[in-house]
């Protein structure tokens, strides 16, 4: 017969059907290499995260290959893991609805085996899914909203959205909106048109697609804060204000202006008039009083983030 101390040797002590976990601390970051896995990988720190990488190794990561491996294999070097982060992703819209096959296989198969993996672990899954769940017809959507997505990318999020909240006794899905920097050359909304504006580009801007950004350190306080909290369901990870793509330009440019000449021709057009595959959702911005609420987190707000991004460009 085993003893409590036998018991307590494991992860986890079974009391009439209550699995209470014992010395689980670690947070596993599946895609640590993506941008937010970096981020999230330096707010938590070593000590507390392990990341996973695949192609684009980090520091203290564990390469994984979520198509050709078994995370059990990962987890069988690892007994204190008590969450894990899932961001790896084909992210990519166009590529994601180019080749439907392949990034179902990532998207889709390889990230059920991944959740089946981490009930049989007992670790709780907090999985990062996205605004375009949403079709873009109602806007300001809240958690309470029925899905309808348009896009490949969306319908894939909302297959594994089902699936945790099937399979899954507790855990986390975050919604994100469009995720922003403030580091120039970071690859994301307002940094990528900071070159555009200092090397005098076109830039063709659409006034109707309607989006909630949020910064990127908002996206890992309120991660390590719904962990912390022992949190439970669906979050939505946004600013909680509606934007136009043309009104985020217009609010980056009004900090430009203010320190220098702008040659940048801006082209006002329709989200449509671009060539993708697939037809976009036009407003899918998200309400986040339900993090709020839940966390007490303070969202930075664009205006000030426009304005630090330029006056570090200046200031260089
Ligand atoms: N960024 C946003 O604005 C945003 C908005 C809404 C939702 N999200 C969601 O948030 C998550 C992270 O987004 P991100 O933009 O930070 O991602 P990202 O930079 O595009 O990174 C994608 C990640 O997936 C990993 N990956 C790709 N193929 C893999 C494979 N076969 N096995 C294991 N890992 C693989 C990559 O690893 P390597 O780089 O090492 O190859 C990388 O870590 C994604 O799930 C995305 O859908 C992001």
């Amino acid at each position: 017969m085993k003893t409590l101390t036998d018991l307590c040797k494991k992860d986890s002590l079974n009391i009439e059907g209550t699995v209470i976990k014992m010395n689980k601390t670690k947070i596993l970051i599946l895609g640590g290499s993506s941008y937010i896995g970096r981020y999230l990988f330096n707010a938590l720190g070593k000590d507390r995260a392990i990341p996973t990488y695949y192609k684009n190794p980090i520091n203290n990561g564990i390469y994984f290959d979520s198509l050709s491996m078994d995370l059990a294999q990962i987890l069988k070097e690892l007994n204190s893991v008590s969450h894990a982060v899932i961001l790896l992703n084909d992210t990519n819209f166009e590529t994601s609805a180019q080749n439907i096959e392949k990034s179902n296989a990532l998207n889709i198969d390889s990230l059920k085996l991944i959740v089946n993996c981490l009930n049989h672990h007992n670790i709780t899954p907090i999985f990062c899914s996205s605004d375009y769940v949403f079709d873009g017809i109602k806007g300001n959507y809240t958690e309470e909203d029925p899905v309808n997505p348009i896009i490949t990318y969306g319908k894939q999020k909302v297959e594994i959205e089902k699936f945790i909240q099937k399979t899954c006794d507790k855990y986390i899905i975050v919604r994100f909106s469009k995720v922003y920097g403030s580091e120039e050359g970071d690859g994301t909304l307002f940094t990528n048109w900071l070159e555009e504006i200092t090397s005098n580009k076109k830039i063709s801007c659409a006034y109707d697609q309607i989006f909630s950004p949020v910064y990127i350190d908002d996206v890992t306080t309120a991660i390590i804060e719904l962990i912390d909290n022992d949190c439970n369901g669906i979050f939505h990870i946004s600013g909680n204000v509606a934007f136009s793509r043309l009104d985020l330009l217009e609010i980056l440019l009004k900090h430009f202006r203010g320190k220098s000449q702008i040659k940048t021709e801006v082209v006002r057009c329709s989200i449509h008039d671009f060539p993708f595959i697939e037809k976009r959702p036009l407003n899918i911005s998200m309400k986040s009083d339900k993090l709020i609420k839940t966390t007490k987190i303070q969202l930075h707000d664009i205006n000030t983030i426009c304005k630090k991004i330029v006056f570090d460009h200046f200031k260089k």
